[in-house]
């Protein structure tokens, strides 16, 4: 699949089909995770792939009730996929904690990796890491700092809206329009 087609058409996927996910499809989402750049290429990243059912269940618990990600979490996704990030690893400049960049990195790279295999995936990162820790036996020099459902979407998720272009591109010095000449 093309990159900028994987760009346009990924989306938040919350539901998914029975459909387990094929581990030469996996391996390959992993393998486009790691390659991902970070800071000083530390890579302190830690990806724990969960399939079991009851620690599914566990790790949807760390979510509040409201978050629309907790069915696909407990119940409906295959594959969940815990990002861990050890923030000694990676660099602070400035006040700006790198390792979640570092991490954010690999997680869209694997997001994207997943779509181009027709595998739906979400971000989440609104849950209460005291619950999902223990779930996974995170060591506490970890932070957990995004989980995923993995697995075929049931349904296309519509487009949520971007703002536009010229609402956050300047030209050369703050608050200049950009124009694309
Ligand atoms: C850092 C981050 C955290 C997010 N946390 C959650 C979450 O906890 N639950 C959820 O359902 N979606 C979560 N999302 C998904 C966003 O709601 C979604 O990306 C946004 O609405 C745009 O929709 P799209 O991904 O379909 O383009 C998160 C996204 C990011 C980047």
């Amino acid at each position: 699949m093309d990159l900028y087609q994987a760009l346009n058409e990924r989306r938040s996927v919350r539901k998914y089909t029975n459909d387990p996910v094929e581990p030469e499809k996996l391996a390959r989402i992993l393998e486009a995770a790691r390659v991902a750049p970070s800071w000083k290429n530390l890579q302190c990243w830690k990806f724990i792939v969960v399939k079991d059912p009851e620690r599914k269940k566990q790790l949807a618990e760390s979510l509040p009730e409201t978050n629309p990600a907790r069915r696909a979490i407990g119940e409906t996704a295959p594959v969940v996929i815990v990002l861990c990030a050890d923030p000694e690893a990676s660099g602070l400049q400035d006040g700006k904690e790198y390792y979640l960049l570092d991490a954010g990195l690999a997680m869209q790279q694997l997001i994207l990796a997943a779509h181009a295999e027709g595998l739906g995936t979400c971000w989440v990162a609104l849950f209460d890491e005291g619950k999902a820790r223990p779930a996974c036996a995170v060591p506490g020099e970890f932070r957990i700092v995004a989980i995923t459902p993995l697995g075929v979407p049931e349904k296309q998720p519509g487009e949520k809206p971007r703002k536009e272009l010229g609402e956050i591109v300047y030209s050369e010095t703050w608050g200049q329009p950009f124009t694309e000449q």
